[in-house]
């Protein structure tokens, strides 16, 4: 008894014995221990799981590059895998020439890599009135970051020579069965919109829009045109079907916005995060996830008393425009029940606002561009859950 620990005393399986054979997997998988660690759907969330969404599992991943494997999906007819041989992408409307490209004539232009978070624009939608969800992955999991490589929209449109003057908008068009159509003002098109291949340094999975999507940066999921076939330039907004009957927001008074499309300052703590226990008293390492679509993110203050008080966390780099930031703060749990809340600010000076804040200026029958602060409650137990603070 009390002769120390096994696992050092008596050597291992795997000390002891010749390893498996270099490329035994030639694409490389998870560790069979890592297999809880999954995109998830909601079961009954939409009538047919074609047009549902599966969430990114945040309280499982590190830093700020989401996996591939594990990107949020959301289609609206399911995702198809096209054989890049016979994918043509065009430009037509106001340009000088209509062009239409292949993969190959796409891919020995000029390409940039960049990273950055997409996030639906119904992200975190369920919680508009009460906690409604248990856990980080489906209150937040509708969002990823990547490293997105492509050809500049900008270098594209100059290629056709799109007319700068009475083009003021591009609609992007998808090649799936959703007929996806979305309308992007020019100047996001010029300023940092990509025609993209590459994610995270391979070509973009099937269920992210193999072999081409649009990057539209800082703007909501939709509008990242996945299987991306088309781009039209025009000089007037397409009300397409999901900027009407889709992705508008409900406010006061019976009206309603329209192509509010930037991903305003969020942040939510994953760890610890609802549907975790913490094991014990002491020290607790708090790690979340901070993002804006207007830029960089500036600060990030963490509350561990409900919002009475909040002390500055750390922002671990690279913070980057428009991306996912990481921060952590240093905890100590004393064994009472507590609620922990993260708060962002971004370069333009804006606050994440608290949920209350929030419903005073949108009402409360809103599902899109929900950024409110998120609470977790920690029990006595050490249960950790989602509650709603106002
Ligand atoms: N593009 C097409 N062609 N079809 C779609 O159903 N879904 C949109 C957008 N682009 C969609 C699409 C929505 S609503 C979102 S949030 C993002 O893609 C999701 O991208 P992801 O599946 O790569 O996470």
């Amino acid at each position: 008894a009390g002769g120390g620990d096994e696992m050092i005393l008596t050597p291992r399986p795997w000390s002891t014995s010749l390893g498996q054979p270099v490329a035994a997997r030639p694409y490389g998988v998870p560790s069979r221990y890592e297999a809880n660690l999954q995109r998830r759907q909601s079961p009954g969330l939409t009538r047919v799981p074609a047009s549902s969404v599966a969430f990114a599992p945040l309280q499982g991943l590190f830093g700020i590059i989401t996996p591939n494997g594990l990107h949020f999906e959301r289609h609206h007819q399911g995702w198809v895998d096209i054989d890049p041989s016979q994918h043509r992408f065009m430009i037509n409307g106001l340009v000088a020439q209509p062009k239409v490209y292949t993969m190959d004539d796409l891919m020995r232009l000029p390409s940039v890599s960049r990273i950055h978070f997409i996030e639906c624009g119904a992200n975190t939608g369920p919680e508009w009135g009460n906690a409604a969800v248990p856990t980080v992955q489906y209150t937040h999991g509708m969002l990823s970051c990547c490293e997105f490589t492509g050809v500049p929209l900008s270098v594209l449109l100059e290629d056709c020579g799109a007319d700068l003057k009475r083009g003021k908008y591009v609609l992007a068009e998808g090649a799936d069965g959703s007929s996806m159509t979305r309308t992007i003002s020019m100047e996001a098109a010029l300023d940092d919109v990509i025609v993209a291949w590459g994610m995270n340094g391979e070509m973009l999975r099937p269920e992210n829009g193999y072999p081409l999507r649009l990057v539209v940066p800082g703007v909501q999921g939709v509008s990242w045109v996945k299987w991306l076939r088309r781009i039209e330039v025009g000089d007037q907004p397409w009300n397409a079907k999901d900027e009407t009957i889709h992705y508008v927001d409900l406010v006061p008074g019976g009206q309603h916005r329209q192509y509010t499309s930037i991903q305003e300052c969020k942040s939510v703590i994953t760890t610890p995060s609802g549907g975790q226990v913490l094991l014990d008293q002491g020290f607790c390492n708090i790690s979340g996830l901070a993002w804006s679509g207007r830029g960089k993110v500036t600060q990030v203050d963490v509350s561990t008393d409900g919002g009475r008080n909040w002390r500055t966390a750390r922002l671990e780099g690279p913070v980057l425009t428009k991306c996912l930031t990481r921060f952590n703060m240093d905890w100590v749990w004393d064994g009472s029940p507590v609620i922990l809340q993260s708060r962002a600010q971004d370069e333009t000076g804006y606050v994440q606002p608290r949920s209350g804040q929030l419903r005073e200026v949108r009402g409360t029958r809103s599902i899109y561009h929900n950024n409110a602060i998120q609470s977790w409650r920690v029990a006595e137990s050490g249960e950790v859950s989602n509650v709603h603070v106002e």
